[in-house]
C-alpha cells in the first residue's frame, strides 16, 4: 500500500517518479499528441474522500478538480460534521471509509491521527497538512523551482519566519532531494530539531542564522509563510508577530539574495505582514504557479498511491 504522508517517509526515487509524472502532466495535459492520453480516465470509477478538519482553499479545490479532470469522483467531506468530529475513533473511521472509497486525503491537526488512519486504513491515505507538516505542498513547490530554474539539487533555499509544517516538509525535502536549507526566524520559533538532524545526517547543509540579511546571501530561492498558522492560537498573535517582524519578505532583503533567486509562499499571504506586495507581485514572485502546481503535483500523487 502506497500512502503519501511525508516527504521524509518517501523514497527519493519515488518523489523523484512522482515529479517527473507531475511535469509530463503539466505540459501534456489534454494533448494526446504528447503521450498522455490516459490522464483523463485514470481515476475513472474510483471515489476519493477529502477530509477537511481545518479550512482550505487549495487543497480542497486541486484535489476536488485533479480527480475530476482524471475521470474519478470526490466526496468533501468536513471533519465537525463527520461522527469523527463526535468521538467516533479513528481506527474505526478509516475501517469504515476503506468500505466505500479507493483513496483518502485528510487535513488534521496532530500527526498522529494521520498516522492511525494510515495504519488502520486499507486503501491509501494522503497527508494533506498535519500542524507538523505539509508535504504536498513542497512537491507542487519542487515542481515550481524545476520549471522556472532546474534541478534544486545543489541548490540554496532560504527559509524565513515562522519555523511551521511548511518549514518542516521543506527541511525533508532538502534531506532527500539535496539541496542546502537556511533557517532564519527566532529562536523560539525554529524548526523541529529531529528534522534538521535527520536532514543534515543525509549530508545537506541546514544552517541556523539569526540574521535575515546574513542569511540571504547566496540564496536561489527565498520561502516564507503565515506568522500565525490554523493550530497556533490566535491568543499569540501579538507574541508571534513582535518575534517575526525582523523576518517580513520585502526589496530591501530579496535585494541581498542571488539576482536569480525565486521567492514563493505557500499562499494564504498576509501581505505587508510576512511578505511586501512589492516582493508577492514582484517579478520573482512566483507564488500563483506554486497554487496550481498543486493540482499537476497531486495528480501525480494520487496516480502513484493508487498504481495507475
Ligand atoms: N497552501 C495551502 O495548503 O492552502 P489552503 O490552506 O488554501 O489549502
Ligand atoms: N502554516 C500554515 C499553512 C497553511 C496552508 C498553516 O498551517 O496554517
Amino acid at each position: 500500500m502506497r500512502h503519501f504522508l511525508d516527504i521524509n517517509a518517501t523514497d527519493p526515487a519515488d518523489l523523484r517518479t512522482m515529479l517527473d509524472e507531475a511535469h509530463r502532466i503539466k505540459a501534456g495535459r489534454g494533448d494526446a499528441a504528447k503521450g498522455v492520453p490516459d490522464d483523463e480516465q485514470a481515476l475513472a470509477g474510483k471515489v476519493v474522500a477529502l477530509i477537511f478538519e481545518k479550512p482550505s482553499t487549495r487543497t480542497r479545490v486541486s484535489f476536488d478538480v485533479g480527480v475530476r479532470q482524471m475521470g474519478g469522483e470526490t466526496l468533501v467531506l468536513s471533519g465537525s460534521e463527520m461522527q469523527l468530529g463526535h468521538g467516533e475513533s479513528i481506527p474505526d473511521t478509516a475501517r469504515v471509509l476503506s468500505r466505500y472509497v479507493d483513496l483518502i486525503m485528510i487535513r488534521t491537526f496532530e500527526e498522529s491521527a494521520l498516522q492511525e488512519l494510515a495504519e488502520f486504513a486499507t486503501v491509501p491515505v494522503i497527508n494533506g497538512l498535519t500542524n507538523r507538516t505539509h508535504p504536498c505542498q513542497i512537491m507542487a513547490d519542487i515542481l515550481t523551482y524545476e520549471e522556472h530554474r532546474g534541478p534544486i539539487a545543489g541548490k540554496k533555499v532560504v527559509w524565513t519566519g515562522d519555523g511551521n509544517n511548511v518549514c518542516a516538509s521543506f527541511i525533508h525535502a532538502a534531506g532527500q532531494l539535496g539541496f542546502d536549507l537556511t533557517y532564519t526566524g527566532p529562536e523560539r520559533l525554529g524548526p523541529d530539531r529531529e528534522f534538521v538532524e535527520e536532514a543534515r545526517a543525509k549530508g545537506v547543509k541546514i544552517e541556523i542564522e539569526r540574521d535575515p540579511h546574513a542569511a540571504v546571501k547566496g540564496a536561489d530561492l527565498v520561502v516564507t509563510d503565515t506568522w500565525v498558522s490554523m493550530h497556533d492560537a490566535p491568543s499569540t498573535r501579538e507574541r508571534r508577530h513582535n518575534l517575526l517582524r525582523a523576518y517580513q519578505v520585502d526589496d530591501r532583503l530579496m535585494a541581498g539574495a542571488n539576482p536569480d533567486a525565486l521567492f514563493m509562499h505557500c499562499l494564504p499571504a498576509h501581505r505587508n505582514e510576512e511578505v511586501t506586495d512589492a516582493v508577492m507581485d514582484g517579478p520573482q514572485s512566483v507564488v500563483f504557479d506554486e497554487a496550481e502546481n498543486r493540482l499537476h503535483a497531486q495528480k501525480a500523487i494520487m496516480r502513484w498511491c493508487l498504481g495507475v
